[in-house]
C-alpha cells in the first residue's frame, strides 16, 4: 500500500498572504490531500510557517516587537486564516521549532562529514548604527551605471544590472538610512553544489517525462548555467545556530532550513499524538511513500536543486520528492500581487467578503497551471454566479424543494429506471471517471471543467425528464426521477468535497447525512445512485445554497481593492 506524503511550500512569516500564495500551493495541495483521503488513501499533509531570515527580523522591528513574539503572533494569524479556508493540514508547524533546529544541524554535520561543506571568508557589510550585518539587498545607494539613487546592493531596479554592494556610490543602510557602514571579514559555510551536479542532473532526468514543464525547465536552466557553491550561513541573530566552532553568533541561511522544516514539521506532528510516533517512517527509508510537493515557480530551484542536494549529500536514505506540482503566477488584473506593496486582495480580506468556497472554487477553476492567470472581480463574479449559483445551487434547490412540495420531505419510492435514466447514469459515469483521473494527475483545470460538466448533466437530465409535468399523469415515474435526482445531489456533495468542502457539508446536512463521510464513488455508479433509499428524510433549504454577486458588488469591490469593473 502506497502512503501519500504531501507538502505545500511554506508561507513566509512576514505578513498575511495574498490570494496568489493560497491558490499557487496550499489550496491545490489541500484539494489533492482531500481527494486522496476520500479515496481511502493514507495521507500526511504537512505545511508550516517559514520564519527565519532578514525580512522577518525587519517586519518585527517595524512593529516594535522582538522577532520571536512577532513570529508567534503571525503564525497564529496565518494558521487561523488557513483553518477558515478549510485547509486540512495534518500539521501546520513552524520552521523555528526545536525539531527543525535539530534536523538542520544534523544535516549540516552530515554534510561536513561527507566533505560537501567548505569554509570561506567573505566580505560583509556591517552597519554600525543598526548594530547588524546587512544582506546585499538591504544596502542602497546610487547605481554606478545609470545614476539611479535608490539602487539595491544586489541589483539596480532601474537598469536591472546585477550589482555588488561595493559597486554602489554613497551606500547606506536600507534599515536606518545610516551611511556609517563598514566592510568586515566574516567566515561562512558553503555547500558544494558543483560536486553534486551529475547526481542532480540524473535526478531531474529520472523525472523529466513526468513532471510539469515549468518545473523541469527551471531546473534544467539552473543546471545548464552551472551550479555554484552556495553560502548556507548568515551573520544574523534570528535563525538556527551553526553547530561549529568559530560560528558562534551565526545562523543558517533561511533557504537552507526552510525545506528541512517539511521533515521538522512531521516531527512536530509526532508530538501531538502517541500514534504519530513513527513519523520518521514517512521520511527515512520510506520506500512505500509517494511524496508530492506543491509550489509556485520561484520556489522550484530550491526544491529541484538545493533541497535534494542537501538530502543526497547527507548520504542517508531521506525521502526525495516523487512529483513536483509547480505553478505559474496568479496576477491581480495582470499585475503583481504584492505583500510589501499591499496590492490585490489578501486572504483575510477575502474571507471577510465571501464564503471560503467561492474563493476555493474560483482559484481552482482558474489555477495558473500551464500559464499565468489573472484575477479580476468580474471574472470572479461571473464564475460564481454561473457555476455555483446557476448550475450546482440551482439543481440542489430545485430538486429538494420540488420533492418536498409535490411529494414530501423524504426520498420517494417510485418505479424503475428507464432507458433515459440509464443513459444519464452512463454519461455521469464516464465523466466521473475522467474527473477522478484528472484529480489523480493533479490536472486541476481539466478536473474543474469536468466537475462543472457533471453538475450541468444533472440540470440537463432534470429538464429532459421534467418531473413537474410527469407527476400529473405518472406520479410513480416522477417519484423515481426525483429519487434519482436526490441521489445525484448526494453524489455531487462527495465529488465536490475536495474543492468546496463547506458546501459539501451543507448538502450532506440537507440530506441528513452529516456523519456519512465522503467515500469516493466506485467506478460503477449504479449502486452509488441508490444509496438514499425510499423514506430517507431530508431538509428543505431555508435559503439557496449560494448568493449571486451583483454588478454593484463588483463595482464596490473594485473601488476598495483597486480593480477595474470593465475588465
Ligand atoms: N517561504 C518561501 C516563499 O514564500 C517558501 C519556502 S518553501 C520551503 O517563497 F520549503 F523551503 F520552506
Ligand atoms: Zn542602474
Amino acid at each position: 500500500m502506497t502512503r501519500y506524503l504531501i507538502t505545500s511550500a511554506l508561507p513566509y512569516i512576514n505578513g498575511i498572504k495574498h490570494l496568489g500564495n493560497l491558490g499557487g500551493s496550499m489550496l491545490p495541495a489541500d484539494v489533492y490531500a482531500r481527494f486522496l483521503r476520500q479515496k481511502g488513501e493514507d495521507v500526511l499533509f504537512i505545511c508550516a510557517t517559514d520564519e527565519h531570515g532578514t525580512p522577518a527580523e525587519l517586519a518585527a522591528l517595524e512593529k516594535n516587537q522582538d522577532v520571536e513574539t512577532f513570529c508567534t503572533e503571525q503564525h497564529e494569524i496565518q494558521k487561523s486564516i488557513y483553518q477558515r479556508f478549510h485547509l486540512s493540514f495534518d500539521h501546520f508547524g513552524r520552521s523555528s521549532s526545536s525539531q527543525n533546529a535539530e534536523l538542520t544541524q544534523h544535516f549540516c554535520k552530515k554534510l561536513m562529514e561527507n566533505g560537501f561543506i567548505e569554509e570561506r571568508t567573505i566580505k560583509q557589510v556591517y552597519s554600525v548604527d543598526d548594530g547588524r550585518f546587512l544582506p546585499d539587498r538591504y544596502i542602497v545607494g546610487t547605481c554606478p551605471h545609470c545614476g539611479y539613487e535608490a539602487a539595491r546592493g544586489d541589483q539596480c531596479e532601474n537598469c536591472t544590472r546585477v550589482l555588488d554592494p561595493t559597486d554602489l556610490i554613497n551606500p547606506r543602510s536600507a534599515v536606518s538610512g545610516s551611511s556609517n557602514l563598514e566592510i568586515k571579514d566574516s567566515k561562512h559555510l558553503f555547500l558544494n553544489l558543483p560536486a553534486m551536479e551529475s547526481k542532480l542532473a540524473a535526478f531531474i532526468d529520472e523525472h523529466e517525462a513526468e513532471w510539469p514543464i515549468v518545473v523541469t525547465s527551471i531546473a534544467r536552466k539552473w543546471l545548464k548555467e552551472g551550479l555554484r557553491e552556495r553560502c548556507i550561513t548568515r551573520d544574523l541573530k534570528w535563525g538556527i545556530s551553526v553547530p561549529k566552532e568559530g560560528f558562534e553568533g551565526k545562523v543558517f541561511y533561511v533557504w537552507f532550513d526552510a525545506p528541512i522544516e517539511y521533515i521538522g514539521a512531521t516531527a512536530e506532528w509526532a508530538e501531538k499524538d502517541p500514534e504519530h510516533r513513527d513519523w520518521k517512517s514517512w521520511w527515512y527509508d520510506a520506500k512505500d511513500v509517494r511524496y508530492t510537493e506543491f509550489m509556485a515557480k520561484d520556489n522550484i530551484p530550491f526544491h529541484t536543486i538545493m533541497f535534494p542536494a542537501t538530502l543526497f549529500a547527507s548520504g542517508e536514505p531521506w525521502k526525495k520528492v516523487d512529483y513536483i506540482k509547480g505553478f505559474n503566477w496568479l496576477t491581480f488584473y495582470g499585475g503583481k500581487f504584492s505583500t510589501s506593496q499591499k496590492r490585490g486582495i489578501f486572504t483575510n480580506q477575502a474571507l471577510d467578503e465571501f464564503q471560503p468556497d467561492f474563493w476555493r472554487y474560483w482559484l481552482m477553476a482558474n489555477t495558473p497551471e500551464n500559464a499565468d492567470s489573472s484575477f479580476t472581480f468580474s471574472s470572479f463574479a461571473a464564475t460564481i454566479n454561473k457555476d455555483l449559483n446557476d448550475v450546482l445551487g440551482n439543481f440542489v434547490n430545485r430538486v429538494l424543494k420540488m420533492t418536498a412540495s409535490k411529494i414530501g420531505a423524504a426520498v420517494p419510492a417510485g418505479g424503475e429506471w428507464t432507458a433515459v435514466e440509464k443513459e444519464f447514469i452512463q454519461t455521469l459515469q464516464k465523466r466521473v471517471t475522467d474527473y477522478t483521473k484528472y484529480l489523480s494527475e493533479m490536472e486541476f483545470r481539466k478536473a474543474l471543467t469536468e466537475l462543472r460538466a457533471i453538475w450541468v448533466e444533472g440540470n440537463n437530465y432534470l429538464t429532459a425528464a421534467a418531473p413537474w409535468t410527469v407527476i400529473k399523469e405518472d406520479p410513480e415515474k416522477a417519484a423515481m426521477i426525483l429519487r434519482l435526482a436526490l441521489n445525484v445531489i448526494r453524489l455531487y456533495a462527495v465529488l465536490s468535497a475536495p474543492i468546496i468542502p463547506e458546501t459539501a457539508e451543507k448538502i450532506q446536512k440537507l440530506l441528513n447525512l452529516e456523519n456519512a463521510g465522503y467515500a469516493w464513488p466506485k467506478a460503477d455508479l449504479t449502486e452509488e445512485l441508490q444509496t438514499l433509499k425510499a423514506g430517507h428524510a431530508f431538509n428543505v433549504p431555508e435559503q439557496p445554497l449560494f448568493q449571486k454577486i451583483t454588478p454593484e458588488a463588483v463595482t464596490d469591490l473594485c473601488a476598495r481593492y483597486g480593480g477595474n469593473p470593465d475588465e
